[in-house]
């Protein structure tokens, strides 16, 4: 087997490793581990994932403590922060600890949390273990909880000293998360891999490493260039505006990947309506993603409400209706003042009777 070179992320300080193969949580993040000498290992993992990949983790750590939380993005809170940070002084963490996120992006990014507030921060590396979690949420060191008001309100940057990403876990993802995983995959394709998708029709939905390692590198190519989050890093928004309405106003019947599969179609019609791109471009975006089984027509939802649910988007600085949207594939473009007519025309056309 060929020797995989790892993929690198420039961090705020330094530069970390990404590593995607099977097998890597029982050798390469042992090897890790000990090199640093931390004085514990504690691991941060759900209900779900603690029986399949946690106790073996352990297991094959110096000195590591197993803690589990509940599973769901309902859990990843300030309450259950407070919690982990109870059970690390229980298990006797210090500042030479190190914590390990074992888990989808919801670990991930509450794992992270822990580790970039405990004791004014201490070292941590992300274990991805959900596709949307390798190819997105590990990379790029944003961590933090949701609130009552609102996902993603409190948070920090964070780097990892390492992101594992051991893709024999993925065996075990539920269906559904495999196909949400896959609409961040098609946007890392469309923003700057056109290679990618066809690679992904040919091969179809269950991507192969090499496809985790390519759409995880355009996240990395962006946000190295943009840590902060000030230019090119928005390109990764691309069909998240209207994703996170559906999401919204669906009461989170739509799940992320499904919301964001859709907001692709959008943001696709929405070039070609304004002719930012040659016509088709929608037309092979829906067939890409109806190939991968994911939505890219809605029943449910009123056109009017979505339109409403965008302008409370976090990104849309003065209200003004931003978008990313296409000039081609691997092309993205960020287009002010869109007006509302021309959004709530698409809409109606992805909009199909029940
Ligand atoms: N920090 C970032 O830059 C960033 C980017 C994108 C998303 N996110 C966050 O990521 C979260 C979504 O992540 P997600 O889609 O991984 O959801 P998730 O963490 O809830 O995982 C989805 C489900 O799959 C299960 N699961 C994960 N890996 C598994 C495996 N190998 N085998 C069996 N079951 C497994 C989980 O237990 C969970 O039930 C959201 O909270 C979102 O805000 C963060
Ligand atoms: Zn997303």
């Amino acid at each position: 087997m060929a020797v995989q070179q790892p993929l690198t992320v420039q961090g705020a300080a330094s530069s970390y490793p990404v590593i995607v193969r099977p097998g890597a949580l029982a050798d390469a993040l042992p090897v890790l581990v000990r090199e640093h000498r931390f004085s514990r290992a504690i691991v941060i993992t759900n209900t779900t994932l603690a029986p399949l990949y946690g106790e073996p983790l352990v297991e094959a750590l110096p000195d590591a403590t197993l803690i589990t939380v509940p599973d769901g993005e309902q859990h990843k809170t300030l309450d259950t922060v407070s919690r982990l940070y109870a059970d690390l002084l229980a298990a006797g963490a210090d500042r030479s600890s190190v914590v390990i996120g074992l888990g989808g992006g919801v670990i991930g990014d509450m794992a992270g949390f822990v580790a970039a507030t405990f004791m004014r921060g201490i070292a941590f590396i992300q274990a991805p273990t959900s596709l949307l979690a390798m190819v997105d949420a590990s990379i790029g060191g944003k961590v933090g909880v949701d609130l009552p008001q609102g996902k993603n309100l409190v948070g920090a940057f964070k780097d990892p000293l390492a992101v594992i990403a051991d893709t024999a876990t993925l065996r075990t993802l539920p269906e559904i998360e495999w196909r949400c995983g896959l609409a961040e995959v098609v946007k890392a394709a469309l923003i700057a891999d056109p290679p990618l998708l066809d690679h992904l029709l040919r091969h179809g939905p269950e991507p192969a490493d090499d496809v985790i390692r390519r759409a995880a590198a355009v996240k990395i190519g962006l946000v190295e260039e943009d840590r902060l989050e000030h230019g090119p890093r928005a390109f990764l928004n691309l069909g998240h505006t209207f994703g996170h309405a559906v999401e919204q106003v669906s009461g989170y019947a739509w799940k992320h990947g499904e919301a964001v599969a859709l907001g692709l179609a959008a943001a696709a019609r929405l070039s070609e309506q304004r002719g930012l791109c040659a016509s088709g471009l929608a037309g092979q975006v829906e067939s890409a993603l109806a190939a991968l089984r994911l939505p890219t027509r809605y029943t449910d939802l009123d056109p009017d409400d979505l339109w409403r649910a965008m302008q409370h988007d976090k990104k849309w600085r003065g209200g003004a209706a931003t978008f990313v949207l296409l000039h081609g594939i691997g092309q993205p473009v960020i287009v002010p003042d869109v007006p509302r007519e021309d959004v709530i025309e698409v809409l109606r056309t992805l909009r199909t009777e029940p």
